[in-house]
């Protein structure tokens, strides 16, 4: 799994209309992979961008669709494959 091929495609349907203007929402921009791992910690399940999209994170209610099946992608990506760019 890899952000360009499994992440950006769902970052871009759900996350980047507020997190990608020249003044993006919480001060951070969603619109390419250094900018996205701003709140990333590889391996590491405390992640920021973790905490907030998960069930009870600030913004899980803006996954469409399948809610919980892209929470468990961006934790799966994060701590099991190491936020890997591309694959
Ligand atoms: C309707 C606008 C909106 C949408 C859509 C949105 N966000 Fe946010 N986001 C915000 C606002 C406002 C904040 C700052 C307030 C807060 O922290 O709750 C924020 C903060 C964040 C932060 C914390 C940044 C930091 O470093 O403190 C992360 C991570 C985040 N959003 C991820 C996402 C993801 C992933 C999505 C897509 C599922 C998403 N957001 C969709 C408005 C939005």
């Amino acid at each position: 799994m890899a952000y360009q091929q499994d992440l950006k495609p769902i970052f871009d349907a759900d996350c980047t209309r507020c997190h990608s203007s020249s003044r993006p929402y919480g001060n951070y921009s969603m619109t390419t992979y250094a900018q996205v791992m701003r709140a990333v910690a590889a391996g590491n399940t405390n992640s920021v961008l973790i905490r907030f999209t998960q069930r009870g994170g600030s913004m899980y209610r803006y996954w469409s669709g399948n809610a919980q099946g892209k929470a468990d992608l961006v934790r799966t990506w994060i701590v099991n494959n190491a936020a890997a760019q591309t694959r």
